[in-house]
């Protein structure tokens, strides 16, 4: 695959494949396929773990890292998106990572310009993130080992969440039931499509995997962050020890992080033993080097290709 952009993007062989390749990584593959080649995180948004895990991805890989700070770039004097995307390819880089507040910033990088670096989405505004997606599902597949048939309660704010979009289309996909949990007016039409909306309580009761979202202030009007009571929003929705004690023996908590502790979760449920959200972390570098892998190989085939047509 030339680029990974969404979760749409790719068939379910394409997830499972990228599923097992991580797995493989984890357990000690090696690759190369990195060597001499260049990578650049191109990072609009702040991020920790993405950004951090992609780094460490590439390296593990062989890649090299050229730096770059958005505040300290030429965007701050007007360079487009293309233009910089375009710039890093002249100097070298191979695989642009990338994340940018616009909705599908990605469309017209591929759609209307002739561009030979891989684009991996980092996330797209409150549109796509394709890797916490996949590292995600990778969790989920280690501990149940299929995703047919399992129950998966998203709960919290799903209308700005890339993750949720990303994770409910797929996990259905795959063969899950996803069901929704958090603020009415954050449950859009588009999840209705996919599932129904319950109680926090009834979801840890039914759920398999329970995920939580970080409520996005940055990303709610003025009003709505006056209106908003922490304690409220927790005593109404947040994971604490006596909902964790309502869960099945088997069920997992997962969550992308940052997590607000005290808002969507209690202090004590974060590191708990049904809680995977560093596990999602650590795996996160894993499913990383799969889908830089995944995009590079295509490389290796054209290289050879062309050494074939040379003979
Ligand atoms: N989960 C996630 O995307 O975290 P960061 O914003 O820290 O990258």
């Amino acid at each position: 695959m030339k680029n990974i952009l969404s979760m749409s993007q790719l068939s379910n062989e394409e997830v499972l494949n990228l599923i097992d390749s991580a797995i493989d990584f984890k357990a000690g593959k090696k690759s190369e396929i990195g060597q001499d080649k260049f990578a650049i995180n191109l990072f609009f948004e702040n991020s920790t773990r993405t950004k951090s895990s992609f780094q460490v991805a590439e390296m593990k890989l062989g890649m090299k890292e050229i730096e770059f700070e958005a505040s300290t770039s030429s965007t701050s004097k007007g360079e487009t998106l293309y233009d910089t995307v375009k710039t890093e390819e002249s100097i070298g880089a191979s695989v642009a990572v990338i994340r940018h507040s616009q909705d599908k910033y990605y469309e017209d990088l591929v759609n209307n310009h002739n561009l030979k670096i891989h684009i991996i989405n980092g996330g797209d505004g409150t549109g796509q993130h394709p890797s916490q997606s996949l590292l995600d599902l990778m969790t989920i597949y280690e501990h149940f080992g299929s995703f047919d048939g399992l129950k998966v309660g998203i709960i919290g704010d799903l209308s700005h969440s890339r993750v949720a979009h990303s994770n409910a289309e797929i996990l259905t996909r795959l063969g899950a039931s996803v069901c929704f949990g958090g603020l009415d007016s954050w449950y859009t039409p588009e999840f209705a499509e996919i599932g129904p909306h319950m109680s926090v309580d009834e979801l840890c009761q039914e759920m398999d995997v329970v995920m939580l979202l970080r409520v996005q202030h940055e990303r709610l009007s003025a009003e709505e962050n006056k209106n908003f009571s922490k304690a409220d929003y927790f005593e109404k929705y947040g994971l604490d020890m006596d909902r964790v004690n309502m869960m099945k023996p088997d069920a997992m908590i997962m969550h992308p992080a940052p997590v607000n502790r005290g808002a969507e979760i209690a202090d004590d449920v974060v590191e708990c033993d049904k809680s995977y959200i560093f596990p999602q972390m650590a795996n996160g570098v894993f499913m990383r080097m799969a889908m830089i892998e995944a995009v590079l190989e295509g490389d290796n085939a054209e290289d050879e290709l062309t050494g074939q047509k040379c003979k």
